[in-house]
């Protein structure tokens, strides 16, 4: 469903050389790298300083939302009556977990509508399951004789990985391949160590290179908690499930169904927010589980606060009123950032293909794509488009530790710059790939000569 020329790290052999540049001679070479250098001191004197690193919506983007600050204006009371203004209310008022429930596809009861951060309730859930056991005290991960570890999807999100870092947990790599995560290495990995805990998924426009899940690997993940035992979670961060670019997108399976079907309900955690839907950072966060979990994380949440920010849930209530609301706000975001994806696969394209150097994915939704560079070269291609003016995430910065074994994925985040800007920096990172690329070839030609 992928448009894509970009196969997943299941095959990083197909990164590992500049096929077309391989057919150069060495002074063809030589040549090539020499016009390079000539363009790369043409985009350094133009003295740019642009940033291709932030993931977060531009001003146009939260502009679209600015009716959302007036939606209080002193009618602060819930449609049943509850003074908004007041203590209680944990696990968020009813019309909030309402709109959760429709932006998640599943029932209101199982989910809980916190305050501003999915990112937040993500780290007090693990904590939660650490300290005092998913489901109960016995089952706390801290009890476990030996090391704890955590799965993690490679390139994924960064700050997924820090958490379980954070919680002690070692870290063991997953690949992604164009379905979503390869299930044969998970079935394998946890069938063979019951020490592994949970795992990190970012199902649908998945954060960085877009993909999203295929049916039949929602259903396999739905079976792991069978292998893995009861006390396995699965973290399923559903943070860009309505951010589509176009109005036939791709359906991303209901992995509650799976669940319940493969009697695992349990083992999942949904999280999904409003914070690129409305305010970065000021939106609404959901956590969505069983009745089981519910009831054992809000004894934890509980002691934390005695409620979310209410009022900030009655003014999302109010604007983006249900799941039509959310979608016909979400084709204005759409409006504003498809053509900034566009752009960027254009000079790829443009830049890259007849060369045959590196490959990279076409999202149809969300917030980032991926670039895969010729093994090796990610640092260097960072390094030469900041030495242009041009800043890219820190290579490596899309896998556990910063550690990329490739040394090849670089995360393009075009959300906040506008179109100019995109259109100035991506001939930089173009040159730049180019150039690395170049000189690999060259070095190691030098080498068997
Ligand atoms: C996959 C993913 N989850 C969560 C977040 C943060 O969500 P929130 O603002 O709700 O904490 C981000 C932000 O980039 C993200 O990419």
């Amino acid at each position: 469903m992928l448009t894509s020329n970009y196969t997943g790290s299941t095959k990083p052999s197909l990164y590992n050389d500049a096929v077309m540049l391989n057919d150069l001679s060495r002074d063809e070479l030589i040549s090539r790298e020499r016009a390079l250098l000539e363009r790369f001191a043409i985009h350094k004197e133009a003295g740019l300083a642009l940033d291709l690193t932030r993931g977060k919506p531009s001003p146009e983007q939260l502009s679209l939302s600015d009716e959302l600050d007036a939606m209080v204006g002193g009618e602060f009371r819930a449609s049943d009556g509850t003074d908004l203004r007041n203590y209680g209310g944990l696990t968020g008022m009813s019309e909030a977990r309402e709109l959760g429930a429709e932006l998640l596809g599943i029932g209101a009861e199982d989910v809980i509508a916190g305050g501003n951060s999915s990112l937040t309730l993500m780290y007090q859930y693990l904590l939660h399951a650490w300290l005092h056991g998913p489901l109960d005290t016995k089952t706390a991960w801290r009890l476990e004789p030996g090391p704890t570890k955590f799965l993690c999807v490679v390139p994924g999100y960064d700050r997924h990985f820090t958490i379980v870092e954070n919680l002690g947990f070692e870290l063991l790599n997953v690949r992604l391949t164009d379905s979503g995560p390869d299930m044969d290495q998970i079935e394998d990995l946890v069938s063979s160590d019951p020490s592994i805990k949970g795992i990190w998924c970012v199902p649908k426009y998945s954060n960085p290179t877009g993909h999203v899940y295929a049916d039949n690997t929602v259903k396999r993940l739905a079976h792991i908690p069978k292998i893995a035992g009861p006390n396995f979670r699965i973290m399923w961060d559903n943070a860009y499930a309505v951010h589509d670019f176009d109005d036939n997108p791709p359906v991303l399976a209901n992995i509650f169904s799976h669940c319940e079907t493969a009697g695992t309900k349990d083992s999942v955690i949904q999280f999904a927010s409003t914070s690129k839907v409305t305010r970065a950072g000021a939106g609404i966060s959901f956590l969505a589980a069983s009745q089981a979990n519910r009831d054992s994380f809000i004894k934890t949440l509980g002691i934390q606060t005695i409620g979310p920010d209410k009022l900030n849930q009655l003014r999302h209530v109010r604007f983006l009123k249900n799941i039509d609301g959310i979608r016909v706000l979400m084709r204005g975001h759409a409006a504003i950032v498809k053509p900034k994806f566009d752009l960027v696969v254009q000079h790829l394209t443009d830049g890259l293909t007849s060369d045959s150097i590196g490959s990279w994915t076409t999202p149809r939704g969300g917030y980032f794509l991926s670039f895969e560079a010729p093994k090796g070269l990610a640092t260097e291609i960072v390094r030469l488009s900041a030495e242009a003016g041009v800043k890219l995430t820190p290579a490596g910065a899309t896998f556990p530790h910063g550690q990329d074994p490739n040394n090849s994925n670089i995360r393009i985040a075009p959300t906040y710059p506008s179109l100019d800007e995109i259109d100035q920096a991506m001939p930089v990172f173009v040159t730049a790939v180019s150039l690395a690329a170049v000189r690999k070839l060259l070095q190691s030609s030098e080498k068997h000569a």
